[in-house]
């Protein structure tokens, strides 16, 4: 037996190992359940009782030595396939997300370059306003039916304070404090007590324009306008210039752009018209001027507003108004190319 045992000591220390298959090889042979090592413990058994310390101190070294070696190539084994997996530079990297410009932003930001080339410069309002500002001061009488045009949420009553239902609060806003002329474009979020569905949302986004100054005519508004859809949808747009009415401008209109989407030969979209709607106009109202502290004798003016939501819809074909506050990643990614 102890031959036996010095011959195996030998053999293991003699042994290099490659590869995995070459671990398992020397697993099955030494350490094993039918392994040489756990036969020779069998054999222990019959070993004389005077030769049993020597013996058992050999066995255990035998043991020791081939589960240290079986562990020692082990961990090498493993430590090189690790290594081999960081060191292989032609593995794809992680892609990085990046985030991209909400549709609504992208439009924004598209509608302000294009009336920034005409001298207009962006001003800002507050989303929760006073009654004066969203109402009385643009012409709403009080208890007049035309409140009813827009559905208002109030936050506080008497005072009236409420969440504002166009960005027109901000034109009056601007004209009390700032003498004319006066060029500007206000882009802001309102809201509207509406049930949400496909076509309406209870908050949405407008971009108004005003211009005041000496002498200007309804001419001005037209051209501005005609510049506009121009620039937004491509130079071979028409635009119409329908009769409508706002408390604050006096003549108003709405204005309609020739369907994009069929060139106005007739479509589903523009309800086979060959024209959709996209804002309403009209010359500032003298009532408003003189409520703003302006001489309506020396200044005149026009204005003019439109749905961002609206203008993203022609431009993107989003057949759901409800998709650009669902934060749907999968939507979100389709215009990071449009900037
Ligand atoms: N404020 C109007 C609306 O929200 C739009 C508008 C703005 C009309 C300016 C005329 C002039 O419906």
């Amino acid at each position: 037996m102890k031959e036996k045992i010095t011959k195996l000591l030998s053999e293991i220390n003699a042994v290099h190992i490659k590869n995995k298959a070459q671990l398992e090889e020397f697993r099955l042979k030494y350490l094993s359940k039918k392994g040489e090592i756990s036969t020779l413990f069998e054999g222990f058994k019959q070993v004389p009782n005077e030769l049993k310390k020597e013996m058992g101190q050999l066995l255990n070294t035998l043991k020791n030595e081939a589960q240290e070696k079986f562990s020692h190539f082990q961990n090498n084994i493993n430590n090189e396939t690790e290594s081999s997996n960081l060191n292989d530079l032609t593995m794809p990297a992680d892609p990085i997300e990046t985030g991209s410009r909400h549709p609504l932003s992208i439009v924004r930001n598209e509608i302000i370059e294009i009336f920034s080339r005409l001298g207009f410069t962006v001003s800002e309002g507050p989303e929760i306003e006073d009654d004066w500002h969203v109402f009385t001061a643009l012409n709403f009488p009080e208890e007049h039916p035309a409140r009813d045009m827009q559905d208002t949420f109030f936050i506080e009553k008497t005072p009236d304070i409420l969440l504002r239902t166009h960005t027109s609060s901000v034109q009056v806003r601007v004209m009390e404090k700032q003498k004319p002329p006066i060029r500007i474009i206000m882009p802001g979020r309102v809201f509207r007590h509406e049930v949400i569905s496909a076509r309406a949302h209870c908050f949405f986004h407008q971009v108004e324009g005003l211009y005041i100054d000496k002498n200007i005519s309804f001419a001005d508004l037209k051209q501005t306008l005609l510049y506009f859809a121009r620039e937004m949808f491509g130079e071979n747009t028409q635009i119409r210039l329908r009769p409508s009415y706002f408390p604050f401008t006096e003549p108003s209109a709405e204005m309609d752009i020739s369907c994009n989407l069929c060139g106005g030969k007739g479509c589903t979209f523009c309800k086979h018209t060959g024209w959709v709607e996209i804002l309403g106009c009209g010359m500032v109202d003298p009532n408003v001027l003189e409520k703003c502290g302006i001489n309506s004798k020396e200044y005149t003016g026009y204005a003019f507003g439109m749905g961002i939501e609206r203008i993203t819809n022609l431009k993107f074909q989003v057949k759901d108004l409800r998709m650009f506050s669902e934060n749907d990643i999968r939507f979100l990614k389709q215009f990071s190319n449009t900037i």
